[in-house]
């Protein structure tokens, strides 16, 4: 059974039993705020990319304190998201009740930040025209080497007033501004050493423009979207290429490759992706788009008043790579031997301290299929393993799967990698820990053991 109420920084929230699937084992993360300790890596990577952002205009306000706890409305609602989007089910989004859950993305802070915009705009005229958001967000999901229930984002966005022309024969001073500034950014990219290759997607077939806004106006937009981000990319990985350089490492890139390609968020028209070519992979970096209206209209801005762009970047992957970090679990690690090796500001590899064994359990289980039947999602599998196991767990794979032919049963088996990043685990701590995960999956799903 789940407690009346849960607290989470400092907070008092009445559980529902309907919605509340946080664990202790989730909440114990929500107070931890890696991303502003000033030598972790993910931290010292948000550093690195609020500081080339805000280096030639300053126009981007900076909040790294968002609490993870927000409403369903910020986290969906606000942002348009339809009442069967599956963001929202509960197989995928960590609820501490119906009301409030751990925010799953950043953008659930843009319709405050955009508030705060407005706000200054509206006293003093003189306010930034953007924002950074950095924090940590939470999603159910499988458990692996690149994948930890809670990992960290950086939203961003800026925006332009819309003037109109003086006379016929000028341009509005948004699109004399946004010419400026896209000049700037092309200006600073020339600069880097190594030289994005960029592949775009430029078509707006399946990715329509808002009605609202003028052709001239999406394309430079976007322009100097695309142009912030491939910045940030630039920026991050050119880093990396001096370190590797400075320390000898045989295969140095050339060129750095990336590519974009046209996605969907419910708050954005028209939508991307970018991902970048490292070590024979494309990595996914970040999702973005043009603001839609609607989200500037609740956040106070007047109709048609405002036109702009954000983009929300996944942050521990980049770090793991920048840092050669192997496993994802190692961000979260007390460990001493892990903090102490990295410094404010610098990009050096990790080295392991040690390699601890890895055990391999299985566990195989019928699912019911009569009237005692719970349906049962791969992540509730998941997140029984982390609950009892915690940062013990390294991998848990579906191994194997079939139906009777018999009793129309279906049968499954998971296999778990007990392996410990900090010491060695004993065998009769695993055999506990299995123990408890068989009967919480005997407990909450009814299932039969084989
Ligand atoms: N929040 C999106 C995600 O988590 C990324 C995004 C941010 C997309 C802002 C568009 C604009 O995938």
């Amino acid at each position: 059974a789940i407690p009346k109420s849960i607290n989470i920084n400092e907070v008092d929230y009445e559980t529902n039993e309907h919605w509340t699937n946080v664990t202790p084992s989730i909440v114990s993360l929500t107070d931890r705020s890696l991303h502003v300790h000033e030598s972790h890596p993910v931290s010292i990577l948000r550093e690195m990319i609020e500081q080339k952002l805000n280096s030639t205009d300053k126009a981007f306000n900076i909040y790294n304190n968002f609490k993870p706890v927000v409403s369903v409305y910020d986290n969906f609602d606000s942002l348009g998201f339809p009442e069967d989007h599956p963001g929202r089910s509960k197989s995928d989004t960590y609820y501490v009740n119906d009301k409030h859950l751990l925010r799953t993305h950043t953008s659930a802070h843009e319709m405050k930040c955009f508030k705060d915009i407005k706000s200054d705009q509206s006293s003093s005229n003189s306010g930034r025209s953007g924002f950074l958001i950095s924090a940590d967000v939470y999603r159910r999901d499988e458990i692996d080497r690149t994948h930890y229930p809670a990992f960290h984002q950086m939203e961003g966005a800026r925006i332009w007033k819309r003037e109109k022309a003086l006379n016929s024969n000028k341009e509005p001073q948004h699109i004399v501004q946004l010419r400026k500034d896209i000049k700037k950014l092309g200006d600073q990219l020339e600069k880097e050493e190594t030289k994005l290759i960029v592949e775009d997607d430029k078509s707006l077939e399946g990715n329509p423009k808002q009605d609202y806004m003028t052709e001239l106006e999406v394309e430079l937009c976007q322009q100097h979207l695309k142009r912030s981000v491939e910045l940030v990319v630039s920026e991050v990985f050119n880093q990396k290429i001096t370190s590797m350089k400075n320390s000898n490492v045989a295969d140095i890139p050339k060129e750095l490759k990336v590519r974009w390609i046209k996605a969907y968020f419910p708050w954005t028209a028209p939508s991307w992706e970018i991902e970048v070519w490292w070590q024979g992979d494309w990595l996914e970096v970040c999702g973005c788009g043009l603001v839609r209206e609607q989200v500037l209209l609740n956040s106070g801005f007047e109709k048609d008043s405002t036109i702009g762009w954000a983009f929300g970047l996944g942050l521990d992957r980049i770090a793991m790579l920048l840092f050669e970090v192997p496993d994802i679990r190692l961000f979260w690690t007390m460990d001493e031997r892990f903090h102490t090796q990295f410094i404010k500001g610098k990009i050096n590899p990790f080295v392991p301290y040690s390699k601890y064994p890895g055990t391999l359990r299985d566990v195989s289980f019928w699912l019911a299929n009569d009237d005692n039947a719970i349906e049962v999602h791969e992540n509730d599998v998941m997140e029984i393993v982390r609950n009892e196991g915690g940062d013990l767990v390294e991998s848990v794979k579906l191994i194997d799967e079939f139906t009777s032919s018999k009793s129309g049963k279906k049968s499954l088996c998971y296999r778990i990698n007990y392996q410990s990043m900090d010491r060695n685990v004993t065998n009769e701590e695993i055999n506990e820990i299995q123990e408890k995960v068989r009967d919480e999956l005997v407990n909450k799903y009814n299932v039969e053991l084989r």
